[in-house]
């Protein structure tokens, strides 16, 4: 029985006192729910997004972390720091960070391991893109990306992992997978996981799917016997976050 995850990654959204608005007005609706339940904000509005929820069994996430321990490492942002500010979760090889900030297998596979060694619970990321997905190399892409990025990291550690498969088409466009699509991967994601280490294990790990997803179609994804929650972008920022962290899933 793998618990249902719903987890907002804000992305670069939300001023501290955004975030405070906002939190106060969902908090009482997002606590005490049936599955786990992750607010994941930019850095600078973490430390006031812990104390708001401080009374809740929500938990809060970061969207990146540095794979170094500390040092001269400008802009970036330790496990240690993270955790010592009571930091849960971590996003790591996000789409965004693999495009946008140059973050490859290797970069992420050594993330997850500084992740893992501060008792960070990583939410790793994999995804296609448009042109691989009508290649009809969906489903090798995101093996490959399991594999490497699962590089030297043993069964116990895999297991207080959670995967998020996000193809890259669905996000922030609207165009949610078929939650058919979204399952062949993610069962896909299982099936490499009882290669990588056995058929026990791969059924531990919750693997999410993210994508434009919303309070309208997150029934039936999280229904799929592969979907374990969701990593929610765009309908993380709004009052539907509550409906969506309510969406019950009996896997
Ligand atoms: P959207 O829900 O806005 O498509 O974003 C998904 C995502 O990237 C979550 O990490």
């Amino acid at each position: 029985m793998r618990r249902t995850v719903v987890a907002a990654n804000w992305k670069m959204n939300m001023t501290p006192s955004q975030a405070e608005e906002f939190i106060n007005a969902i908090k009482t609706d997002i606590n005490g729910a049936d599955n786990e339940v992750f607010i994941i904000p930019p850095f600078i509005a973490i430390p006031k997004v812990i104390s708001l929820l401080e009374d809740t069994d929500v938990k809060v996430g970061a969207q990146n972390l540095y794979f170094e321990e500390k040092g001269a490492f400008t802009g970036e942002i330790s496990a240690e720091m993270l955790t010592d500010a009571g930091v849960e979760a971590v996003v790591i090889g996000h789409s965004e960070r693999r495009e946008y900030f140059s973050e490859d297998d290797e970069i992420i596979n050594k993330k997850l391991k500084k992740a893992i060694e501060h008792g960070l619970t990583p939410i790793l990321c994999c995804g296609e893109s448009l042109e691989t997905r009508e290649e009809g190399k969906a489903a090798e892409w995101i093996e490959r990306q399991i594999t490497q990025d699962f590089d030297g990291i043993g069964r116990e550690d895999a297991l207080k992992c959670i995967i998020a498969y996000e193809p890259i088409w669905a996000i922030g466009t609207g165009k949610v997978a078929t939650s058919d699509q979204a399952e062949e991967i993610c069962a896909k994601i299982r099936e490499k996981l009882t290669q990588l280490y056995d058929q026990e294990a791969a059924d531990g790990i919750r693997i999410l799917y993210g994508g434009s997803v919303n309070a309208g179609n997150c029934a039936e994804l999280f229904a799929k016997d592969n979907i374990d929650g969701g990593l929610i972008g765009g309908a993380g920022l709004k009052p539907e976050f509550t409906d969506i962290v309510k969406t019950g899933s009996p896997n």
